[in-house]
């Protein structure tokens, strides 16, 4: 069972992938790049070289993500990656963006099958065995899967991941797992589940599920949000699948210490202070990233979240974070 960390634009650039790395990287297999898109007019961009150079992703497993639609600007795009001698690339057709959907792109793609079957003909067409996809289950219905599944099947992917939910559904509700379940019998390829997992418990019943109703195994399971509420969440559940312990045990032994999390915080504070000009911009990431704590393992400090979140100054915001993690 492979682990991994979710591309998320805007959040898990390289400098959050090399902190998070730093302070929680124990059990996290591979690591996505936020999608990256090519363009036909231009070469890859200097943030796209910064995001995929080798020097900055030195000590963990990287698979770039890249987001079109024309296979012609896919394949040569991936020779890029190539240079910068990435092996497996990812293609991105599950982003609900409203700009990015509106080009069929993203899950966008879901929506014109002829011409989802040209691209991935035009990608797979040298039967590169290397490229694996993430996907929505469809655009208005999950009925639609099937037929994605289909068309998937055709082309030797390395891995699809599955975010069993609809394009109109965006980020809300529960994720279709029973749907989730029934490709999982008719997928030819290896499968990794995303979608939801926050706690090692929601990880388990995904499991159980899993176990009840299929013989098939899932080859991985791809957190994002989940990270961000609590950083240690993906080597809390390699301690339950590698060292077999139990939910409340791997919990005790690998949870997140307030060391770890100080560090994590103060080494993003000071890469995005050497990255940004000014303190609001680093202010406003730093927000960020406790907007998303103080729905996880920090969710029971309302007062103290809530003095963060109106913080007019890094200083001030640096001793409400220290009052709150120490509280702890
Ligand atoms: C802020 C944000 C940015 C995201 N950016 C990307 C992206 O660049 N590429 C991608 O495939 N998915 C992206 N996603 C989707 C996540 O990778 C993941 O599929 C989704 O959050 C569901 O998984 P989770 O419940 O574990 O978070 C993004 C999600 C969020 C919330």
């Amino acid at each position: 069972m492979n682990l991994y960390l979710a591309p998320m634009e805007g959040v898990t650039g390289y400098l959050f992938r090399n902190a998070f790395h730093e302070f929680f990287g124990t059990g996290a297999d591979k690591y996505y790049t936020p999608f990256l898109t090519p363009c036909p007019k231009r070469a890859i961009n200097d943030k796209e070289i910064a995001e995929v150079l080798p020097e900055h992703n030195k000590s963990y497993n990287l698979v770039p993500q890249v987001m079109t639609i024309s296979a012609e600007d896919f394949n040569s795009f991936k020779e890029k990656l190539r240079d910068f001698g990435y092996e497996e690339i990812n293609i991105n057709l599950g982003c609900p963006s409203r700009t990015v959907t509106s080009k069929g792109k993203g899950a966008g793609a879901l929506g014109d099958l002829q011409r989802l079957e040209r691209f991935l003909d035009g990608v797979y067409k040298d039967g590169d065995r290397n490229i694996s996809i993430k996907t929505r289950i469809g655009i208005d219905y999950t009925e639609e899967f099937d037929r994605l599944l289909d068309i998937y099947n055709q082309y030797p992917v390395k891995e699809l991941t599955i975010h069993p939910r609809l394009l109109k559904e965006l980020y809300k509700g529960s994720p279709h797992r029973e749907d989730f379940i029934d490709a999982l019998k008719k997928a030819k390829m290896p499968v990794c589940y995303n979608g939801d997992i926050n706690t090692p418990e929601d990880y388990l019943s995904l499991m159980k599920l899993i176990g009840e109703n299929s013989p098939c195994k899932i080859s991985g399971v791809m957190m994002g949000r989940g990270v961000l509420q609590d950083p240690a969440l993906i080597r809390k559940i390699s301690g339950m699948v590698r060292d077999g312990l139990s939910a409340p045990e791997a919990s005790r032994q690998y949870g997140a210490k307030k060391e770890e999390i100080i560090g994590l915080l103060n080494r993003l504070q000071e890469v995005y202070t050497e990255k940004f000009s000014g303190d609001i911009p680093v202010l406003y990431k730093m927000k960020e990233i406790w907007g998303h704590l103080g729905q996880g393992i920090y969710r029971d400090n309302d007062k103290l979240l809530k003095k963060i979140m109106k913080s007019r100054s890094l200083q001030e915001y640096e001793g409400y974070m220290r009052k709150i993690v120490e509280a702890e």
